[in-house]
Parts: structure tokens; sequence; C-alpha cells
């Protein structure tokens, strides 16, 4: 298990800008009657802060996980117009105000991210992918099904104790995840073993608002290339390996999904 801040969340709440808009967020949860507590911060970051929740019995789980992005979230490099690519606003005075850059703007494209990654959580989690379950989304926050157990959240796979038997098995879960993502036309585009949670030797792929659809995005190849480049160089420092180089079997995988062989 990861190290867990047992800072008490309303404490942070008091420290940081960021806090109040979580905490706003955070109450809606409570107020639909799907969360009863907040019990403490498992990761905060620049862009976004997942809290450990204490579910309502109506969820049918003991914990949820809720992630409140922060504004910053869409300043960052890495949330560049390659993700974007392809998709559709569908309202032309949002995609308007976006394009502005106003104020309005700019939280309806949080909302956007925000709520592309619950519809993807949702459509993987409903296909039977190793995600996890999405509860609710608002415009600024999700909560989902918390991996780990009654003491912590999951560790993330990068720093978790893997064993050399385990470890081929994992690699295949993780080829067979991303085979069912392409069928459901979804390309993670930031997958490593950061973004897999591990926990009694079952992983969980987490973090979607960066995916990509292959059917509209020209860059989803290059990014299925890197996800499986990330992916294998995990491995290859377990020394599992395949034959193929992530190239070859990224040029494969899209050949499969064009012509529906998947
Ligand atoms: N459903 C969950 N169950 C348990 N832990 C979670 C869950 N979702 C996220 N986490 C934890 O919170 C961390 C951050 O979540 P996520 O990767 O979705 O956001 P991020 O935007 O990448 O944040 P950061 O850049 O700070 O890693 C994860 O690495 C993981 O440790
Ligand atoms: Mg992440």
């Amino acid at each position: 298990m990861s190290p867990v801040s047992e800072e008490n969340a309303s404490t942070r709440f008091s420290n940081r800008e960021s806090d109040a808009a979580d905490m706003r967020a955070i109450q809606e949860f409570l107020d639909e009657a799907m969360i009863t507590e907040v019990l403490n911060v498992v990761k905060s970051g620049k862009e976004a802060t997942v809290y450990r929740c204490r579910a309502h019995p109506s969820l049918g789980v003991p914990y949820a996980a809720a992630k409140c992005y922060h504004s910053a979230f869409h300043r960052s490099f890495q949330r560049g117009a390659i993700y974007e690519e392809g998709r559709v606003i569908g309202n032309g005075q949002v995609e308007r105000a976006i394009k502005g850059r106003t104020e309005f703007g700019r939280e309806a494209q949080l909302a956007l991210w925000v709520d592309h990654e619950f519809e993807v959580l949702s459509t993987l989690h409903y296909a039977g992918a190793d995600v996890p379950e999405p509860f609710a989304c608002t415009d600024t926050a999700i909560l989902m099904e918390l991996l780990g157990d009654d003491s912590a959240a999951a560790d993330q796979l990068q720093f978790a104790p893997v064993s050399p038997a385990d470890a081929d098995d994992l690699l295949d879960r993780i080829l067979w995840n991303i085979e069912l993502f392409m069928r459901e036309n979804v390309v993670h585009a930031d997958l490593s073993a950061f973004n897999i949670l591990y926990v009694e030797e079952k992983l969980t792929i987490i973090d979607f608002p960066q995916a990509v659809d292959p059917r509209t995005n020209p860059s989803a190849p290059k990014l299925l290339e890197r996800d499986l480049r990330n992916v294998l160089s995990y491995f290859a420092r377990h020394n599992v390996g395949l034959d193929e180089d992530p190239a070859t079997m990224a040029r494969k995988l899209w050949g499969l999904w064009k012509y529906g062989e998947l």
C-alpha cells in the first residue's frame, strides 16, 4: 500500500486555493447522498486531487474516490491540441467561448475534459475492462470506485511489489485491456505504470481525460504506439519481454481494429 497522507481533509481545505473548489464538488456528492465523509487525500497534484471517501451504503461499496480537477488542468502542456483533435463540441457558443479563452470558456473546457473522462470510464466499465466503476460527475470532479483496502488506496504499479511469477500474467492482462479499449474506440494516450493501480494481484487502469478516439483523432496510431512502448519498458525492467517491438505491435493492432477484426 502506498503511504497515504494522514492529513485531515478539512485542514487541507483551508490551506490551498483549489481546495475551495474541491470542497464545492465534494459537497455535491455529499448532498446527492453518494458519500458520507471524506477520509483523507490519496494524492494531491497541481492538476487534480484525489480524495478517499466513505461511500454511502446505496453505492454498494465501502469507499469511493473523488477526483477533483483544478483549473490548472487544461493549461498543462500535456493537454495539447493533439488530444482534442476530432472531438466534437456540438455547441457553437461554447466552442467560441473556449477559443476566445474567456473565463466561461475555460470553465467549459475543464468540464469537457471531466465529462470526457467520465464517459470513457463508463464505456470501458460497461465493456468489462479493468477500470474503476464510475458513479457520478460534476463540472469539476468524478466520483468512482476506490481501489484499495480498509487502510489505504492501491499502489501505482510503478511502485508495487510485483513478483516475477506475476509479471507475465500482468502484461497479458494489460495487452488484453488495450485491445478491448480499441474495440471500444479508445486509446488511453497516457498509459504507463503510473496510471495502473495494483492490489491483490489485480490491476486497474485509471486516468482517462486525454483518451482519444481512433476513428477521429489522426494522432491515435502514434499515441497507441507510445502507450505500448511505456508498458513494455516497465515490463522489460521486470525481465518480461515480447518478441515484437511496440511499433510492430501497434501497427498490427491498428490493422486488426481498422478491418474490424478485433
Ligand atoms: N479510483 C482510484 N482508486 C484509488 N486510487 C486512485 C484512484 N484514482 C486515482 N487514484 C490515485 O490518485 C492518483 C492520481 O490520479 P490520476 O492518475 O487519475 O490523476 P492525475 O491527473 O494523473 O494526477 P497526477 O498528475 O497527480 O498523477 C493516482 O496515481 C492514484 O494514486
Ligand atoms: Mg495519473
